[in-house]
């Protein structure tokens, strides 16, 4: 039995974390799973969640019972008016089916399963991700039996967006394609379109009938603002871009274990939506019957008391400001102190959790050999992972793997 089994490699982005903590070196600096840490590299329980953690402990009238199988009704409907903002029209014309999700890799999974049950293909299921973007979307979407295709993300030259061979690339994609779109803080790479590019890429996808797969991970994560890290999605709603999002709590409250996310199919009816969340919830109830209460119970509790959530916006810029000064250290001590080769403007330029830096595997791969400093061999570095005891390490660190 299983002697045809092939040995499957480790997660590229997990495996970092078990060799990381492996090391018995102390001066070891983990830069691969994208989790915040203070400033002492522990990991921040938010005070935000820690007092929602007391309310509902004490609350006499907590049980254990199922929740339903879409979900937490508070929490879904608090979920899609931070995502969409309270003004949606959607949400107002009760156009938008909103389901309880484990997390974002979750919601990815379930509006993956539905597309590919539900979605009009024109020909073959295939979905546009950028290239280069989270490694685990391809495999979410190869698992439902729709294939993966690049479209042009990153130019190394610049370290920044390839915005024109990216806009190229979605007006040539035959009509009603499905793209899928980081929301804010893109995944590798740090960079986002801006405002403008926005528009123009809601311009093309609303000529060709494309379809908006958002993955929104870093709510609040980009700049500090819940509402600003969102408009990109409002925007595409604002506009009428046919779309879903994605929605995860594992980074804007800290709540990685937990599991609670979200997944939100905007429709054309209010009619056409309550069909699709009938659908959502029988592939629901064959892959999980219900999601997990606990996660849900808080992000309800902080996202509908006035007081909690602005506790919850304050906890949010704590985390997005400690991982910008990262960034302003990072790039001064490189470029001022250290006077490595190359341009670092880059690492200001990017937002949110991640950085990439632009080294290659090998002096990637020299970083967690040599220094012990692990991070993907993309070159890509969790800036959370940075604080004031490890920047001036780091930093020597890659100075010594880019002078080679
Ligand atoms: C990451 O990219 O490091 C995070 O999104 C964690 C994960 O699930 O891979």
């Amino acid at each position: 039995t299983w002697a045809t089994v092939p040995l499957a490699p480790p997660d590229s982005i997990f495996k970092l974390t078990a060799g990381f903590k492996a090391d018995a070196y102390p001066q070891k600096v983990n830069l691969g799973v994208g989790a915040y840490r203070d400033d002492n590299s522990k990991p921040w329980v938010l005070p935000v969640v820690k007092k929602a953690t007391e309310i509902l402990l004490n609350d006499p009238a907590l049980d254990h019972e199922y929740l339903p199988i879409t979900g937490l009704p508070e929490f879904t409907s608090a979920a899609a008016k931070l995502m969409l903002g309270g003004a949606s029209a959607a949400i107002g014309e009760g156009r938008v089916a909103s389901v309880q999700t484990i997390s974002g890799t979750g919601a990815n999974h379930l509006g993956a399963l539905f597309l590919s049950r539900f979605y009009k293909w024109n020909g073959d299921k295939t979905i546009y991700l950028s290239n280069p973007t989270w490694a685990n979307h391809h495999a979410i979407f190869k698992n439902v039996g729709i294939e993966p295709v690049d479209y042009p993300y990153f130019d190394p030259k610049t370290v920044g967006l390839a915005y024109e061979a990216l806009l190229e690339a979605f007006s040539n994609a035959p009509e009603h394609s499905v793209i899928l779109l980081h929301a804010c803080a893109h995944n590798p790479t740090g960079v986002d379109p801006t405002k403008e590019q926005w528009r123009e890429i809601a311009d093309v996808m609303l000529a060709k009938k494309h379809f908006a797969f958002f993955d929104c991970a870093y709510q609040g994560f980009a700049t500090g603002d819940l509402e600003g890290d969102a408009s990109a999605v409002r925007y595409f709603e604002e506009r009428g871009v046919p779309m879903l999002v994605c929605q995860s709590f594992a980074k804007n409250a800290g709540l990685y274990g937990e599991r609670v996310g979200a997944l939100h199919v905007v429709g054309a009816t209010k009619d056409a939506t309550e069909r699709v969340k009938s659908q959502l919830s029988v592939l629901q109830r064959s892959e999980i019957s219900n999601p997990p209460s606990h996660g849900a119970r808080l992000m309800s509790l902080i996202m509908n008391n006035a007081e909690l959530f602005d506790e919850w916006k304050g906890d949010i810029k704590t985390m997005a400001e400690r991982i910008i000064s990262m960034r302003k250290e990072l790039h001064r001590l490189l470029t001022e102190e250290l006077q490595t080769p190359g341009n670092w403007d880059h690492i200001v330029k990017q937002i949110g959790m991640f950085s990439f830096t632009g080294i290659n595997p090998a002096q990637s791969q020299a970083l967690i050999e040599k220094a012990h400093v692990y991070l993907t061999t993309n070159g890509r570095i969790s800036m959370a992972g940075l604080n004031t005891h490890n920047i001036k390490y780091f930093a020597s660190s890659l100075d010594k793997a880019v002078r080679g």
